[in-house]
């Protein structure tokens, strides 16, 4: 494949770049669809794709060279029909002429056949590769770090797997069995003329001079119109998705209307790309028809003055006139097919730029085991050394900064919002490296941890609560998916979601996305904290996990979390400060820095911020 990064194909998309983004920031390459790949992504990526069925390519290849050799002798059969058995019936022999009648019925059904064999090998090839594609686009884009999926949006990564794949598809399908058959018919139909003669030969081929300009021509405009409207589409479902995904927001804020308008606009851009390609191919097809017919009418106007003057014999006349219909018929489609072949590199293209991302949080190459974990301290201690950090997309969140949690520590972090809470957790988790320095987990680097084993080390439960498709015992179950049903009933009793749960229509086998199965957002998250209780972590992470655990049933939220918290290492987040009553030891964070830390008694009988905090609290209790 030659499809090759252009300079630009989206001047549309760099201006609005530019406009949007504010006078400093450089546009965020990941704000495109076509993200940077090393050059020749795509075709090595065909390569790989197609690789593992060599064999079965080289079956389909023979295939299609037989197929079409048997449907190019029919007017071969013709010209001798009409050269040598017509006269020798004439004479009185049947032979010449059965012979041809016969051989015409062969190569007709015997091409049926060969087509035949030859769709359902390329069939079975094509299907493998797509399913092998958007199988890796799927363990790609779970691979990816979290850094990734911040940046590039799900809808896009929708679009990939869907336009991008079905865009292939298509090439794989029709487009390339297409092209095959026209290259081999030419390739066919050309040398049976040079054989025919020789003159007959030269006249074909001097007329692919203008159609190949054509389609040069066709080529390299089109190419620039498919790449805008793949991005059109895909700017499309993205659209789409983000809409869908907040519908809550959407509708609590009356925002049907403008995002009406807006995805209105989109769609028209959408439309008149389309147009424009359609155009496109609309010009090519009647320019190659009207070049074809000129051909075919000179070179028969040329051929039947030969005939007269007895240099050429009839039959090789006719069978010209039909081998130069079979050669031009298929230039239109031709066209098509590289319509197909356009968008089908276009999106080759995007997905060879998504797989070729590396995740910015990558699995060591030599894994480093954790120490045993003592039966009396699950907990493990957690240092961060010399750790900075900055998003990717943004300034320094988190300045040079040291800090040890000891084993089984409950450290509870408060500060104001965007103070950079959840920023040290997700640091804690793995989700991102630290710009410098390291974060240790039992004395060994995050970064030399296999991913099983910094799961089975840090878990991290969020305000979100997510719940997957499933029961709620599958949903607990992530946790530990070897967990027995026993464990499973165990860890939401101990967390006290038992009641709530066997009261659903079917208890623990309630599937939470079907109806009566909707559980609440308070119930999610415990839910999540049997999910944590169950994987059993040495550090435990709750970033505002408590959040919508009613107030009421308070002391059951304390309970949960004493026991969830036993024996670990624990780091909580938490507006709420009865929540950070529990915690061993306070952290207080301001503008990405530590500027308090100590236990809470000591800081509430401070004059620090969380004694003021503290206070303001219990005025408002009073
Ligand atoms: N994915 C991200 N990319 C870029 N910047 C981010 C990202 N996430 C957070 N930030 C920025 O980092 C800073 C700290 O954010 P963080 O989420 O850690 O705050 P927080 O203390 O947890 O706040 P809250 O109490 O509101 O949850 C903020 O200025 C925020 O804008
Ligand atoms: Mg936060």
């Amino acid at each position: 494949m030659t499809a090759t990064v252009a300079e630009s194909p989206f001047e549309e998309e760099e201006k609005r770049d530019g406009e949007g983004g504010g006078a400093a920031a450089p546009p965020d390459p990941f704000d495109r669809d076509v993200l940077p790949a090393p050059k020749g992504a795509s075709r090595r990526l065909l390569g790989s794709l197609l690789r593992p069925h060599r064999a079965r390519v080289a079956v389909a290849a023979v295939l299609l060279l037989l197929q079409q050799a048997a449907v190019q002798a029919g007017p071969l059969l013709v010209a001798y029909a009409i050269d040598r058995a017509v006269p020798a019936l004439r004479a009185g022999d049947h032979g010449p002429l059965t012979a041809v009648a016969a051989g015409y019925a062969l190569c007709a059904l015997s091409s049926g056949g060969l087509q035949y064999a030859f769709v359902r090998a390329a069939a079975r090839i094509n299907q493998s590769v797509l399913l092998e594609l958007r199988g890796r686009i799927h363990r790609h884009g779970q691979a990816l770090s979290v850094d990734f999926h911040d940046r590039y949006t799900s809808g896009r990564l929708i679009s990939r797997s869907t336009t991008d794949v079905e865009a292939l598809r298509e090439l794989l399908d029709e487009g390339l069995q297409e092209l095959l058959g026209v290259t081999l018919s030419v390739v066919y139909i050309c040398a049976t003329l040079f054989w025919l003669d020789i003159g007959l030969g030269g006249a074909a081929l001097l007329s692919f001079v203008p159609l190949f300009l054509l389609v040069q021509n066709f080529r390299r405009r089109s190419m620039r119109v498919y790449r805008k409207r793949s991005t059109a589409i895909a700017t499309v479902i993205v659209k789409f998705v983000e809409t869908m995904n907040g519908i809550r927001p959407v509708q609590a804020f009356r925002r049907e209307r403008s995002g009406d308008a807006e995805f209105g606009e989109l769609n028209d851009r959408h439309l008149k790309v389309n147009g424009d390609s359609i155009l496109e191919m609309a010009r090519y097809v009647v320019s190659s028809r009207l070049v074809a017919n000129i051909a075919v009418a000179v070179i028969v106007l040329w051929s039947a003055q030969r005939v007269a003057t007895g240099s050429l014999e009839l039959g090789v006349l006719a069978a010209a006139a039909l081998y130069l219909r079979r050669l031009y018929d298929p230039i239109d489609r031709l066209g098509m097919f590289l319509n197909s072949y356009q968008s089908a590199a276009a999106s080759l293209e995007k997905i060879a730029g998504l797989l070729a991302q590396v995740p910015s949080v990558p699995e060591p190459v030599r894994p480093r085991p954790l120490p045993e974990r003592s039966a009396d301290m699950p907990g493990r201690p957690v240092v961060f050394e010399g750790v900075s950090f900055a998003y990717r997309t943004g300034g320094e969140v988190l300045p040079r900064f040291d800090l040890e949690i000891p084993a089984g520590q409950t450290v509870a972090v408060v500060g104001a919002t965007g103070a950079g809470k959840s920023t040290l957790a997700k640091l804690l988790a793995r989700f991102y490296d630290p710009t410098e320095g390291r974060v240790l987990l039992d004395g060994t680097d995050l970064r030399d941890l296999a991913t099983p084993e910094l799961r089975r080390g840090v878990v991290m439960v969020t305000q979100e609560a997510f719940l997957f498709s499933g029961t709620v015992a599958e949903n607990i179950a992530i946790g530990r998916p070897d967990a027995s049903r026993e464990e499973i009933e165990r860890a939401a009793k101990a967390i006290g979601a038992h009641d709530f749960i066997t009261a659903l229509p079917d208890g623990y086998d309630t599937d939470v996305r079907k109806r009566g199965g909707r559980i609440s957002a308070g119930q999610r998250q415990l839910v999540a904290f049997a999910r944590a209780l169950l994987a059993d972590p040495a550090v435990l992470i709750l970033d505002e996990a408590t959040s919508s655990l009613d107030v009421p049933g308070e002391r059951a939220v304390q309970q949960a979390m004493d026991t969830v918290l036993r024996g670990r290492t624990a780091m909580v987040i938490a507006h709420r400060l009865s929540t950070v009553e529990i915690a061993d030891r306070v952290l207080v964070m301001d503008a990405g820095r530590i500027v308090e830390d100590g236990r809470p008694a000591d800081l509430i009988a401070g004059t620090g911020r969380f004694a003021g905090l503290h206070r303001a609290w219990r005025d408002s209790l009073a």
